[in-house]
């Protein structure tokens, strides 16, 4: 489809567009003010067609003009729409949540043609995407992303799922499925709005993408995320959609060669660079991040403290060599974009690495970790040796850094 008329966005402002080569190729559109054209992009791409119907899923703690800038697109452009608020925790990422969805969607008479809109960060993605992933088998889905993170990463790539309880503890993303939207839109204007917590969040996302960029047509992002830090902190637009759109040309990139995280090696799975330290404190009830004063760590925040203690343990095993000095790059940009380097309240080495290795990377018992072998480059490690995982666990200790 072509990007949208002028009209649509400020005079001047900037846009793109990045095609994501999933079986089914679709378009991930970025620019301020997308949103007001929502409706005609559906009817576009005959995802609306008069007196077809349509469900909005949007996060229930968005702010009113937003959500009402999306509706009324979508109205105007003959949809008969039905309406759910989502409330945007882990809470609702659950099976209850998805059926609750389920059910509005049956009771609206939703039809297997009719299509999902999911406006919000990433919990509303992926909620309102495993319902439509299995809603009669699947009925199409657009993405419209609210938050960065959700933007440069969750919106992109058809990832959807919902967590279980298991035996009392929560397993994340355990059930789900595959299921790509036919459209993406990036409405970059609604980050003027996004509280700074979850606006640098998102950074971390882009900082792990420049991490890992040589080989997925972004060779120099982490340089550039290094030089653009303050102007995206200051939330500058056009700055933003170069943010969002390289991030998701990566990641196109990444999905385009691997969809189903399946290659051997590593593939899909390198986005997974520091989650597997960052999913072990990301948890821990009590543990406070550098720089925040209320305890609990955010999702992006656990992946930046995780891509510090995954440079760390790759100069410690040598998959890094020592004198390029990654670690020292990583924590400073990490800082540089107001996110924490270190956490207290952590539990014991023992307990982390027993959180670790209920990693979803784990298989048949083998830790495998994504570790960085130089700037913006990565590589998939079975069995890392216990020494330099420790050095990693110590690098993110408050007061523990030192020497990194
Ligand atoms: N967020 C990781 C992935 O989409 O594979």
């Amino acid at each position: 489809m072509n990007l949208p008329p002028e009209a649509l966005t400020a005079k001047g402002a900037a846009q793109a567009r990045v095609r994501v080569q999933a079986p089914r190729p679709y378009d991930v559109l970025i620019a301020p003010g997308l949103l007001e054209g929502l409706g005609e992009f559906l009817r576009e791409m005959g995802l609306l067609v008069p007196h077809r119907r349509l469900f909005l899923a949007h996060d229930a703690g968005l702010p009113a003009e937003i959500v009402e800038t999306a509706a009324v697109s979508l109205h105007a452009a003959g949809g008969r729409l039905s309406r759910s608020a989502v409330e945007a925790g882990e809470s609702a990422k659950t099976m209850a949540g998805a059926e609750r969805l389920l059910v509005e969607m049956a009771a609206s008479r939703h039809e297997r043609r009719d299509c999902v809109v999911a406006l919000g960060g990433g919990i509303v993605g992926d909620v309102a995407g495993f319902a439509a992933a299995i809603y009669r088998r699947g009925v199409p889905i657009v993405q419209c992303p609210t938050t960065l993170l959700a933007m440069v990463d969750a919106a992109v790539g058809g990832k959807t799922a919902v967590n279980l309880a298991v035996e009392g503890s929560l397993k994340k993303n355990l059930i789900g499925a595959f299921h790509q939207p036919r459209l993406v839109i990036a409405d970059v204007s609604v980050l003027r709005t996004l509280p700074d917590r979850q606006f640098r969040c998102g950074l971390a996302e882009c900082i792990k993408h420049g991490m890992i960029g040589v080989e997925f047509g972004e060779p120099a992002l982490l340089e550039w995320i290094e030089a653009a830090a303050p102007a995206l902190l200051a939330r500058d637009e056009a700055k933003l959609v170069e943010l969002v759109s390289r991030n998701v040309a990566l990641k196109a990139a990444v999905v385009g060669l691997d969809e189903r995280e399946e290659a051997e090696d590593g593939g899909r799975a390198l986005l997974n660079l520091g989650h597997t330290f960052g999913h072990a404190v990301e948890t821990v009830e009590g543990a406070i991040g550098e720089g925040t004063r209320a305890p609990g760590i955010h999702h992006g925040e656990a992946v930046a403290l995780g891509l510090i203690a995954a440079t760390r343990c790759a100069e410690e095993s040598g998959a890094c060599p020592r004198e390029l000095k990654l670690t020292e790059r990583v924590r400073a940009l990490i800082q540089r974009c107001g996110l924490p380097r270190s956490a207290a309240g952590l539990p014991s080495d023992e307990e982390l690495l027993a959180r670790m290795a209920h990693d979803k990377k784990v298989m048949g018992g083998i830790l495998r970790l994504v570790l960085p072998t130089g700037p913006g480059r990565a590589a998939l490690f079975a069995d890392p040796p216990r020494q330099a995982v420790l050095a990693g666990l110590q690098a993110i200790r408050a007061g523990g850094a030192a020497g990194c």
